[in-house]
């Protein structure tokens, strides 16, 4: 099925939560609060409930491995990838990741398995900044994550969950991930599960200076896609647009979606302003995400003019020999 008769299906986009487990503390996480507050650290899915979600899944544009954990710990989670994949429902399979719990190569084997996109969580590259927001975040080994799952994963995109905490070094940030071959870059703020992360908000002025900032800094990204969640926008963007999101939790059952704190990587990813790869179809843009500083458009191929004495010594290497 193509990621057209997906779109055209219903449903936009699946989140699905497959563990609960985590290698991280991040701080204002709902999984921390919640396990703070007695919850089970360690969930796993089974593989055959999984399947029978996967029975009653309509059809969707993506299905995105994600929810209150981290996915790639699930010991079964390629069998998971390659589960969704056969059953040739959704457009595009990814995975929201902290991208430290397992080595870089274990992306290797899920690109096998179907993924084709992954959506590193990085918040800061700032060692004291990480220690208070991803507790248990080693940003240098991070960064050297981030390079090497972008060469595995065909979408790999980063994103920053803004706070007061990593606000300031944002264009510090971003001149970092640069360099890692991303192909976009996410920007979302911080929502507070827990009263104590109240005072890490942004209000709407320190939003309009991060948006500024975004926009200012955006065109030195190159060919990196910069997108921001509707939250960022003046009014916060509450439940601007009817997204059609659905999310299944561990256990299995459906949870009410509050997009307006993330942005759409589906969109920040195959949307027309974004860098696109031989082979990668290019969907209409959707309305959803903000594009901060969208990349400008790619010059087109210069036509190359080859002398003749080099076309024909070109030839001859090519020829195959006679023996
Ligand atoms: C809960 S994590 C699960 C996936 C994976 N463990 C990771 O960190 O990417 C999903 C996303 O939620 C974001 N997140 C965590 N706490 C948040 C908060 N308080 N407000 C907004 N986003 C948050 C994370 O940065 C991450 O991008
Ligand atoms: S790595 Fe992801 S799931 Fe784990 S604590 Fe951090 S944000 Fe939460």
């Amino acid at each position: 099925m193509s990621d057209e008769q997906v779109a055209g299906a219903g449903v936009d986009r699946i989140d699905i939560e497959v563990t609960t487990a985590c290698n991280l503390g991040c701080a204002a996480c709902p999984r921390t609060v919640a396990v703070g507050r007695g919850a089970p650290a360690t969930v796993h899915m089974r593989l055959a409930r999984f399947r029978r979600i996967l029975e009653n899944l309509p059809p969707a544009r993506v299905l995105q491995f994600d929810g209150a954990g981290e996915p790639t710990l699930h010991p079964d989670f390629p069998a998971f990838v390659a589960a969704a994949r056969a059953t040739a429902k959704f457009g595009v399979i990814g995975v929201t990741t902290n991208g430290l719990a397992r080595d870089p190569s274990y992306f290797m084997g899920l690109a096998a398995a179907g993924l084709r996109r992954a959506t590193i969580s990085v918040d800061t590259f700032d060692p004291a900044a990480a220690a208070r927001l991803r507790a248990g975040t080693d940003v240098d080994r991070l960064a050297r994550a981030v390079t090497e799952i972008a060469r595995s994963i065909e979408i790999t995109t980063a994103k920053l969950c803004i706070s007061r905490l990593n606000s300031d070094a944002i264009t510090a940030t971003l001149a970092r991930l640069a360099q890692t071959g991303v192909r976009a870059i996410e920007v979302v703020p911080v929502q507070a599960h827990h009263p104590d992360h109240a005072a890490w908000c942004l209000d709407d002025a320190a939003r309009a200076s991060l948006v500024a900032r975004l926009a200012a800094f955006g065109p030195t990204l190159g060919k990196i896609g910069l997108f921001g969640a509707p939250a960022l926008q003046p009014a916060g963007g509450r439940c601007a647009l009817p997204e059609r999101v659905l999310t299944v939790t561990v256990e299995g059952s459906r949870s009410p979606a509050d997009r307006t704190g993330t942005t759409r990587p589906s969109d920040a990813s195959t949307s027309p302003s974004a860098p696109s790869r031989p082979g990668d179809p290019i969907r209409p843009w959707r309305p959803g995400s903000m594009p901060i500083a969208p990349p400008p458009p790619r010059p087109a191929t210069a036509a190359v003019s080859i002398r003749p004495s080099i076309r024909r010594r070109l030839r001859r290497s090519i020829r195959p020999r006679r023996r």
